[in-house]
């Protein structure tokens, strides 16, 4: 045959290719073209659509090392049987990648490119905990918007965010991924992201598909150990666990991960009772639900499985639709197909919804459509992007003391810079930091020496460094315990300096997956640093960098101010100066309590109130003897450098019926001298429930802006919703009663009224 010859026929195979071919024919509806495709698909080429494969070079979890297995990754991609890979970006490898599926494979079935954009892609945006700290649901939504945006030109369709789990423990470092311990808060900020990075329409090439993760119980490890076992109520699970998850499903979220954690005895990759029932038949979740790294093989670890091929059977049987890098159901589920273990409907039941999925993304139509490379050199750390990422670094940070030394003047004083995180580029960047380019990130330093312009006021000294050991994503930080010999120098800067800026806190990697700790005070020789300049200066501001609430309060007691910073992404040190130097004022508030000490986690504002609240005359009452039961700052707290005023807190109606709403109304007035953004918080108690309620729940905010003296009147409506709550079967109640309501800005100090609910 002539070279002419053969390469017609190859054109041919590769546009007669039936994937192609339905997708061309407007007229046929999204369901009949994934039918006619099914009718098509051997049975290995529909388990290939269900098995994901690592790209192989970044990993969050084991890796094979068997390289007969690796080799099978890329000859999967040339017989069908890898239907979405992880890890594989930009445009470059993802096309070469997709080119081998769609020109080599029998059907020419396109892939998925999925990826961690947690808080963005390249340009970095704080961790998606102090995002939540802003209460700005606008700017979270916006944010994802740009980390798709960047995502997509980098040629990826989905992204394995955001993560909705509830966090009540900080000794769990994948606090930091999620928005902190409230259901409400957490459900309203998942519905914000998953609109930011799924747009109006998935097939634009600009908008991923986004993935509510980890379904279900993940927050709740025990002790905050990650990948520990889960046991909470299901009154919990319904309450607390829950509503996140369902918000992102009812947003229209294309994707779900289960989780690694058992729960009730089942790890969740193979929980009926999570996937089945809730998810998929009473939220009629119609995406895809995708394992974690390897969940169906850890099942057999947690002693559910006998081996890999009992796991696929269980995940697969229990509503697990892709296999994330087990290879569980590569290498079994067509014998359990063939052996009668799985039907062959649930086989096609998960394999259209992976269909569907790349149908919506477009991807029939044009496998290459996220594949340009003009778009991703533009369009990547765009510098829109990197001033987004300073509005969010300035409106994420939360302001927990300030003796009036804050905002700083920056003229005629000498400000000492000074701790290992101060002129870290790379700390702000935070874990899970997709594509970030390492040490990219604007420092604390920098930050101040650009808002002070005359530098010569600005003096800089270390200290102490944080870690000893080189950094890497999964290389834990080895702490520097020992070598102090940057102490001499910083304690002379302190002497020359009025005020010392203090940046103390967690490198990147001491929160996030894998990075629990049982202690939570400033880690290596931080404290130690901390008052050797406290000797010699008192006049500290102290900026925390972190991914967790940490044990500051003797830190607190010793500082003029402190500012929690969280890792503030691409633009910290400009966002941080901007707060610290009053060209923004502070409006964060913290999405986890602040504890005394890390005996008392779990910690939640939204607590029961026990049968012995106390306090009590004797001992008999529950409480610690050696530590206070509430948190050193609460939910929602935080401070600015204006004050606002809470007055006229008024009830329209305080004997409404069951099925009305209830208009609560207050004035918030800014009494200080200084325009100012507060958000303004909204809570009940159901006093009597048939299923214990707690002492408070935030079932509203809103962030409003102030001028000097102003005042506005606010008003927020309470309906069934937000009266109403689960039973431990799953019931939603709305119950006649009393039932208090708060408002204030943060979950303690608040002012108060009471309505009886009728029937
Ligand atoms: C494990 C993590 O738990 C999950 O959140 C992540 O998406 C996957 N690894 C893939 O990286």
């Amino acid at each position: 045959m002539n070279f002419f010859l053969i390469n017609i026929i190859k054109f041919l195979a590769i546009f007669s290719s039936i994937s192609i071919l339905i997708s061309c024919d407007k007229n046929i509806s999204d369901e009949e073209k994934v039918n006619s495709l099914l009718e098509k698909m051997t049975l290995a080429e529909k388990v290939g659509q269900l098995n994901q494969f690592n790209g192989g070079w970044y990993s969050t979890g084991p890796i094979s090392s068997d390289n007969e297995y690796n080799n099978k990754r890329v000859n999967g991609l040339r017989n069908g049987s890898v239907g979405s890979m992880l890890n594989v970006t930009s445009v470059e490898a993802t096309k070469e990648a997709q080119r081998i599926a769609v020109e080599e494979s029998r059907l020419g079935i396109p892939l998925l490119f999925a990826y961690d954009v947690i808080h963005g892609f390249q340009t970095m945006f704080p961790i998606p905990l102090g995002e939540a700290a802003s209460w700005d649901l606008e700017m979270i939504e916006r944010n994802a918007r740009i980390a798709a945006i960047e995502a997509s030109a980098a040629g990826l369709h989905w992204t394995f965010a955001p993560m909705v789990d509830i966090g009540r423990d900080p000794r769990f470092g994948r606090v930091m991924e999620g928005a902190g311990e409230d259901p409400f808060l957490g459900s309203v900020v998942a519905k914000a992201r998953v609109r930011g990075f799924q747009g109006e329409d998935l097939s634009e090439k600009d908008t991923i598909a986004a993935t509510a993760k980890h379904f279900a119980g993940y927050g709740f490890v025990e002790a905050g150990r990650d990948y520990n076992t889960v046991d909470v109520s299901n009154s919990t699970l319904w309450n607390v666990i829950l509503p996140p998850f369902k918000a992102a499903a009812e947003e229209g979220v294309a994707t779900f991960m289960n989780a690694f954690n058992d729960f009730d005895g089942v790890p969740a990759t193979g929980s009926h009772f999570l996937q089945n029932d809730i998810l998929k038949n009473r939220w009629n979740f119609n995406g895809v639900v995708v394992s974690d790294w390897d969940s169906i093989g850890e099942m057999e670890e947690h002693g559910y499985s006998s081996d890999l091929s009992d796991a696929a059977r269980q995940a697969i049987n229990s509503g697990n639709d892709i296999d994330m890098e087990s290879a569980a159901y590569l290498n079994h589920l067509e014998d359990l197909i063939n052996t009668g273990q799985v039907t062959e409907s649930r086989l096609n039941d998960a394999v259209s919804r992976v269909l569907h999925l790349k149908l919506k993304l477009g991807l029939f139509e044009d496998p290459y459509h996220y594949s340009d490379l003009k778009r991703e050199k533009k369009m990547i750390g765009h510098l829109d992007h990197l001033n987004a990422a300073r509005d969010s670094a300035r409106k994420s940070a939360v302001l927990l003391k300030n003796d009036g030394i804050l905002p700083l003047s920056k003229n005629n004083q000498i400000i000492g810079v000074i701790g290992p995180l101060a002129n870290d580029k790379d700390s702000p960047l935070g874990n899970w930091r997709a594509r970030a380019i390492p040490n990219s990130a604007v420092s604390l330093l920098e930050g101040v020496n650009a808002a002070v312009k005359n530098s010569e006021n600005i003096i800089y000294s270390q200290g102490a460094s944080l870690g000893i050991s080189s950094r890497g994503f999964a290389i834990p930080l080895e702490l520097n315990t020992t070598d102090r010999s940057g102490f001499q120098e910083a304690i002379k800067t302190a002497q020359k300096s009025d005020v010392v800026i203090l940046c103390l806190g967690e490198d990147a990697y001491q929160s996030g997956e894998g990075r629990s700790r049982t202690k939570l005070e400033l880690a290596g020789l931080q404290k130690e640093l901390f008052y050797a300049i406290r000797e010699v200066n008192e006049n500290i501001v102290l900026v925390l960098m972190s991914g967790r609430p940490l044990v500051i309060g003797d830190l607190v007691d010793n500082s003029k101010a402190v500012l929690q910073a969280w890792h503030a992404g691409s633009e910290a040190g400009h966002g941080i100066s901007d707060v610290l130097f009053g060209d923004y004022n502070p409006s964060g508030k913290l999405p986890m309590s602040f504890p005394h000490n890390v005996g008392q986690l779990p910690l939640y504002y939204n607590q029961k109130n026990t049968g012995r609240p106390g306090p009590g005359g004797d001992v008999f009452w529950s409480h610690y003897n050696d530590s206070p039961n509430e948190a050193l700052f609460p939910f929602g707290f935080g401070l600015s450098y204006t004050t606002f005023d809470y007055s006229d807190l008024k009830i329209n109606n305080t004997t409404p019926k069951i099925g009305d709403d209830i208009l609560v109304s207050f004035n918030l007035t800014n009494a200080g001298n200084r325009e100012g953004a507060e958000v303004a918080q909204l809570y009940i108690r159901d006093r009597v429930a048939s299923n214990i309620r707690p002492l408070k729940e935030l079932k509203g905010f809103k962030k409003i802006r102030l001028e000097p003296g102003e005042s506005k009147l606010v008003t927020f409506t309470l309906n069934q919703e937000s009266l109403g709550f689960y039973s431990s079967n799953g019931e939603f109640l709305v119950e006649s009663g009393d039932f208090d309501v708060f408002v204030g800005g943060n979950s303690k100090e608040t002012l108060k009224m009471s309505f009886k609910l009728e029937d």
